[in-house]
């Protein structure tokens, strides 16, 4: 695996491997790596001739006080698992490369980037539009992977490469969850012993809605009010608790095929998503 930091040395290496008919596939991440990332390299290597990933904590997706300095990062071990699962290419630049002084450019994905996560995030998702922006014009992937984790991050990026007609492949991954339910993630890290159980009460109340719905409750207050004791019980302060449409992510009347249920809660000061998709409902 080669490590490149410059951005003109991506492009170059890109034109380069395109030239000689090589297909690529792009994982971007925020390093500090989890079976959550290392499944979607795996994923991604069996789909592509080479497989970038890219590392980069992109400063502009993160508001004035969230955790941006404090983001966990190892980079030395981000490099040694990146190789082990396929990667070529592990792209990491430095904030002062992708964003000199005079960038000016944002990139907004209207209408779905402003409800769920967008409400209490304002801008993060336009953070995140232009550094994908930046990096599918660097590394012309012909695929790019993203988990399904960020549920409402992978319908933004599907309608970004829709309306800016790249003609790339946008593949989702399924969420990949530690043995007792909880989804990985980075910031996982930030919960001591007791926040770390009481985010349990997230997958469990995405169950408990899936028993509900099987039993036939259709009626997404009522299974709000459900998962809303179940979270509070547990501790966790949630923050909403939504049965959105999976393509236009607006609210649904009632529950039915292709319904998702978003979840986002605080556990202690750790703000933690979930989710869960519908499908087979009679
Ligand atoms: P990051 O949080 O590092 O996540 C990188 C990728 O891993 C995203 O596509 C995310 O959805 C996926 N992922 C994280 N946890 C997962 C899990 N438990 N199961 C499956 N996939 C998981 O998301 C970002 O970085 C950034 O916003 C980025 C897209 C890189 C833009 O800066």
């Amino acid at each position: 695996m080669e490590t490149i930091t410059q951005p003109a040395e991506m492009s170059a290496w890109s034109e380069q491997t395109r030239r000689t008919g090589q297909s690529i596939a792009l994982v971007p991440t925020m390093g500090f790596f989890h079976e959550g990332h290392l499944s979607l390299m795996r994923f991604a290597a069996a789909r592509a001739d080479r497989l970038v990933v890219s590392l980069f904590v992109n400063p502009i997706q993160f508001a004035p006080g969230e955790d941006l300095e404090r983001y966990p990062r190892a980079r030395e071990r981000d490099a040694a698992l990146a190789a082990a699962n396929g990667a070529d290419i592990l792209f990491c630049p430095e904030p002062a490369a992708m964003y000199p002084r005079d960038f000016r450019t944002t990139v907004t994905v209207a209408g779905i980037s402003e409800g769920l996560c967008g409400r209490s995030r304002p801008g993060h998702f336009a953070g995140v539009a232009t550094v994908l922006a930046k990096l599918f014009n660097l590394v012309q992937p012909d695929r790019a992977i993203f988990g399904e984790k960020d549920f409402q991050q992978l319908a933004v990026i599907r309608t970004l490469v829709r309306d800016l007609n790249w003609n790339i492949e946008i593949l989702g991954h399924p969420i990949v969850r530690e043995p007792d339910g909880l989804a990985m993630s980075s910031r996982n890290v930030y919960l001591n012993k007791d926040e770390r159980q009481a985010a349990l009460a997230l997958p469990l109340s995405l169950e408990h809605a899936r028993h509900r719905v099987g039993q036939g409750e259709r009626r997404p207050e009522v299974l709000r009010g459900e998962i809303n004791a179940i979270l509070a019980a547990a501790g966790l302060r949630p923050e909403y608790i939504e049965f959105v449409d999976e393509l236009s992510l607006q609210p649904v009347a009632l529950v039915g095929e292709g319904t998702v249920l978003a979840l986002a809660a605080r556990s202690g000061a750790t703000r933690l998503i979930d989710n869960c998709r519908f499908k087979q409902l009679d």
